[in-house]
């Protein structure tokens, strides 16, 4: 697949060299691109995935006539560098199916579009593959139980918990996931952990006490001791159905129950059109234990933030020592999260010599592309190895939130789960 990228582009630049015809009118030589040859295949392999008819994202771009129309739209994305929504910097590391495209693939569209989208010769016509997203079988089909009603809740953040039963009396391998929000306007985060047999009964009388669906969670947490290190799914905005990495795969023991955390947030009951109700969804592929090796997602993160209010560039740092969690750890994929004021989240691994290798570095961060990022080359972790991250904010005022049409003052902000509150953290999939 790389060589053939390399191949491809490779091929594009020398398309992209003017071939004067003697004799041609002045206004047809200067048309030197042709959507069918040059641009077709750009869209094809870095916007169709999600750009499709019932894809994930709202432009169909499956025509010429239809990326001819959006033209200068498509271009304004791609030349900010919001589309295609890959933002982990390639100076850090390479990944798994990185749609971005080169400075010479970007100036082809350009010229393209500045010479009015010429369709050009069919008998010319190119392709390139498609990637696809990843599917996930959906082997078992979870919910929260019913339709939540999110005006039962006070505050404008708030963590609801749901029980959530498997059904699996045999321990079994969770291969993918994918997690159904089911209302996109209140639902800020679904993070699904299992919860082993033996606190089945906790869970229930948590569940019991509260008269609604569900049970409140407001600290963050989800009540049980443990569970949070026992990840299986998540959702944040911007990601996809998710696969894990090379041969592994999440444990979900006989007879346990997951426990699903959704983070909703109320600002956009404001707007009457807006449903109060969400029914949540999740769906595993599974696989019979052993089949796979048991992987482990877990966050590494910088608690005790302390950003000052007004602060354009507050750079928060921790480095520690390998926590026991990850050591000897192979680490597959990672990926970053904070709320809406940090600008960048990295994470290095810092070599016993002082040298460090970057895992991710999401320099331009944005809350609403948060993806996970799955390496090229699985980084293995060894003994001496320190875990570094660094988030950036801006606390200035003109990067405050708005609140009812109104833009806050800043103030000094911590680390905490509200949307207001920020976070610094990182998600390694790894394997031992
Ligand atoms: C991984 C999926 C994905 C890929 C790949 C992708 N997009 Fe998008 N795109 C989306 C989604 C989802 C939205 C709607 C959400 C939004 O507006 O932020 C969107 C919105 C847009 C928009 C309208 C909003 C804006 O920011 O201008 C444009 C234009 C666009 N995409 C162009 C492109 C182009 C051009 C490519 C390829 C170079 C591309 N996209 C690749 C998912 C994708």
């Amino acid at each position: 697949m790389r060589s053939f990228l390399v191949l491809l582009v490779v091929g594009l630049c020398a398309c992209g060299v003017p071939t004067p015809t003697p004799g041609e009118p002045e206004a047809e030589a200067k048309k030197t691109m042709s959507y069918l040859r040059d641009v077709q295949p750009l869209v094809e392999r870095s916007c169709k995935s999600c750009h499709t008819a019932g894809g994930v994202a709202p432009l169909a771009l499956d025509t010429p006539e239809q990326v001819t129309a959006l033209g200068p739209a498509l271009w304004s994305a791609i030349d900010s560098g919001r589309m295609p929504p890959f933002f982990a910097a390639s100076s850090c590391n390479t990944y798994e199916n990185d749609p971005r495209l080169t400075d010479a693939e970007k100036a082809l569209f350009k010229t393209w579009l500045d010479e009015g989208s010429p369709l050009g010769d069919p008998a010319e016509a190119r392709h390139a593959p498609t990637p696809q997203l990843p599917v996930v079988r959906h082997d078992v089909e979870l919910s929260i139980g019913g339709e939540f009603d999110v005006r039962k809740m006070n505050d404008t953040d708030n963590y609801q918990c749901f029980v959530m039963n498997p059904g699996n009396t045999s321990d079994l391998m969770v291969r993918g996931y994918e997690v159904i929000p089911g209302n996109l306007a209140v639902v800020h985060h679904v993070l699904a952990y299992v919860v082993t047999a033996d606190q089945v009964a906790q869970l229930e009388a948590l569940d019991a006490q509260d008269p609604r669906l569900g049970y409140a969670c407001q600290t963050g947490g989800v009540g049980i001791q443990g569970a949070t290190r026992n990840q299986v799914a998540g959702w944040v905005p911007g990601q996809y159905p998710s696969r894990m990495p090379a041969d592994t795969a999440l444990l979900l023991p006989a007879n346990s129950r997951l426990v699903v955390q959704i983070h909703y947030n109320l600002a956009a009951l404001n707007d009457p059109s807006v449903s109060p109700f969400d029914r949540t969804r999740l769906a595993l592929e599974t696989a019979p234990a052993g089949m796979y090796r048991r992987g482990q997602i877990l966050p590494m993160l910088k608690p005790n933030l302390a950003i000052a209010a007004g602060d354009a560039n507050s750079v928060q740092t921790l480095e520690v020592a390998l926590p026991p969690a990850f050591r000897g750890a192979t680490v597959y994929r990672a990926m970053a999260h904070a709320h809406q004021l940090a600008t960048q989240v990295k994470l290095e691994v810092v070599k016993p010599d002082g040298s460090s290798r970057c895992v991710l570095d999401n320099p331009k961060w944005d809350f609403n592309w948060q993806r996970d990022y799955t390496l090229t080359t699985p980084v293995q972790l060894v003994t001496g190895d320190r875990l570094r991250i660094t988030c950036v904010y801006d606390n200035s005022a003109a990067n405050q939130p708005m609140v009812g049409g109104v833009q806050q003052a800043p103030r000094a902000v911590s680390w905490g789960e509200g949307s207001f509150d920020e976070m610094c953290m990182t998600y390694l999939t790894f394997a031992q």
